[in-house]
C-alpha cells in the first residue's frame, strides 16, 4: 500500500509522539493494576543470589532476558540515532529490540535504509519488525516480507490502536478485515506474526478471535502507562472534536494486569506478552508471575535514551537486578519457578 502522506507530516508527527510521551500527563498513572498484584517474600530461600537466572525462551529461542524494548519511533531525522543507541543496548544486554511502525517504508523502500545501517551496525541485535494493522489490510504479504529483509526481523508485531487512530485528525480508522488480514500473514510470513495493543489492553472476546488466526504471540499492551488517546488529544487543534473527545476517553482500555489475566484465562496457543506501564523490574516480574512470557517496556527506556547512552545502560541493569530480586526473595531460580509461585490480587 502505497502512503500518500506528506513527509514533513510524518516527520513532525513522530517528534510529537517523543515529545509527548515523555510528559507525565500523556501517561495512564495509576490505571494498570500492577500496584494491586501482591507477591509473597519468602524470608529463606534456598538458593544463593547468584544462581538465580532470568534468561527464557520465547517463540522457541532462548533469550539472556525475557526483556523487550517496545516499538517505538523510526522514519524520521531523530529517530537514526535513537534507534542506533536502542539496538547497541539491546545487543549488549541481550534484550529484544520492537522498531516503530515501518509503514513508510511501504511508499518509500530508500527509508529501509535506517534500518539497514542500525541491522549492518549492530549486527547481533534480535529485532522485531512493526505495521499498523490499518496498513496490512491494504498490503501484500510480498510487502510486508521486504519490510521483515530490510530489519532481518525475528518476527513481525501488527499493531492495533483503534483509539488513537480516532483521536489522531489524519488518523486511518479503516479496520474492517483485519482478523482476516492477521490470519493471511500468519499463514504466508517467512517469520513469527505478533499482535500487540499500543496502551488500551485487549478484552477476553477479541482474545478469543485471534486464537483463530494463528498468530503466536500477543502483547497485550495495556491500560496504566503512555496514553494515545492523551497524545493525540494534545496534538489536536484545542478547539478541536477531537481535542475534547480525546479528554473523555482519557482513561479508556483494559489494564495491564487484567489484559493478562484475560489471556491467561483463555488459554491461548499464542505467548502472552505484556506492556503497558511498566516501570520497573517488579513490576515485570508480577506480569511474569501473572503468566507472561515476555515484558515490553517502552516510555520507561525512551526517557533513559533521550538522556544518553550511560543512562539507558544504568536503567537496563536496574531492570534486571529489581527482576532477579524478585527471583531470590521469592525463593525462585527462575522464571519458569516464579510463574508457579502463587499471585495475590489486592481488591
Ligand atoms: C514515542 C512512542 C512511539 C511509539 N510508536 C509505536 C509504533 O510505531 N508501533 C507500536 O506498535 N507501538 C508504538 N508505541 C507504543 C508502545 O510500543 C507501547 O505499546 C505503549 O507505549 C505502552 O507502553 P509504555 O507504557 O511502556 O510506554 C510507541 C510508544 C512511544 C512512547
Amino acid at each position: 500500500m502505497a502512503t500518500t502522506e506528506p513527509n514533513k507530516q510524518f516527520e513532525a508527527r513522530k517528534r510529537d509522539h517523543i515529545r509527548l510521551s515523555l510528559s507525565e500527563k500523556n501517561q495512564a498513572k495509576g490505571e494498570s493494576g500492577l500496584d494491586r498484584v501482591l507477591l509473597t517474600h519468602e524470608a529463606l530461600p534456598d538458593l544463593n543470589f547468584s544462581e538465580t537466572d532470568i534468561s527464557q525462551t520465547s517463540l522457541k529461542k532462548k533469550y539472556k532476558t525475557p526483556f523487550l524494548v517496545s516499538s517505538m519511533t523510526g522514519g524520521h531525522q531523530d529517530s537514526t540515532n535513537l534507534n542506533l543507541l536502542l539496538a547497541k543496548a539491546c545487543a549488549h544486554r541481550g534484550w529484544r529490540m520492537g522498531v516503530g511502525s515501518q509503514r513508510k517504508e511501504l511508499a518509500n523502500p530508500e527509508a529501509a535504509a535506517e534500518w539497514r545501517s542500525i541491522r549492518k551496525a549492530v549486527p547481533g541485535v534480535s529485532l522485531l519488525g512493526n505495521l499498523g494493522i490499518a496498513q496490512l489490510i491494504q498490503t501484500k504479504t510480498s510487502a510486508v516480507e521486504k519490510l521483515v529483509e530490510a530489519l532481518e526481523a525475528e518476527a513481525m508485531i501488527v499493531h492495533l490502536n483503534a483509539l488513537q487512530e480516532v483521536m489522531q485528525p489524519e488518523g486511518t480508522t479503516n479496520f474492517k478485515g483485519g482478523f482476516k488480514a492477521l490470519e493471511r500473514l500468519a499463514k504466508t510470513l517467512s517469520v513469527p506474526v505478533i499482535v500487540k495493543e499500543t496502551g488500551c489492553g485487549f478484552s477476553k472476546a477479541t482474545l478469543k478471535k485471534l486464537k483463530a488466526t494463528g498468530v503466536k504471540a500477543v502483547d497485550v499492551s495495556g491500560l496504566g502507562g503512555t496514553h494515545w488517546g492523551r497524545i493525540e488529544g494534545a496534538r489536536a487543534s484545542q478547539d478541536s472534536v477531537q481535542a475534547t473527545a480525546a479528554k473523555t476517553f482519557a482513561n479508556w482500555g483494559v489494564s495491564t494486569v487484567e489484559s493478562v489475566c484475560n489471556a491467561v484465562d483463555i488459554r491461548p496457543k499464542y505467548e502472552i506478552w505484556a506492556s503497558g506501564g511498566v516501570r520497573s523490574g517488579l513490576d515485570a516480574a508480577k506480569l511474569l508471575a501473572l503468566g507472561a512470557n515476555t515484558v515490553g517496556f517502552a516510555q520507561a527506556v525512551l526517557e533513559a535514551a533521550v538522556a544518553g547512552e550511560g543512562a539507558l545502560l544504568h536503567r537496563m541493569d536496574v531492570f534486571e537486578y529489581e527482576l532477579r530480586t524478585v527471583l531470590f526473595c521469592t525463593g525462585s531460580k527462575n522464571i519458569a519457578d516464579l510463574a508457579l509461585k502463587k499471585v495475590c490480587l489486592k481488591r
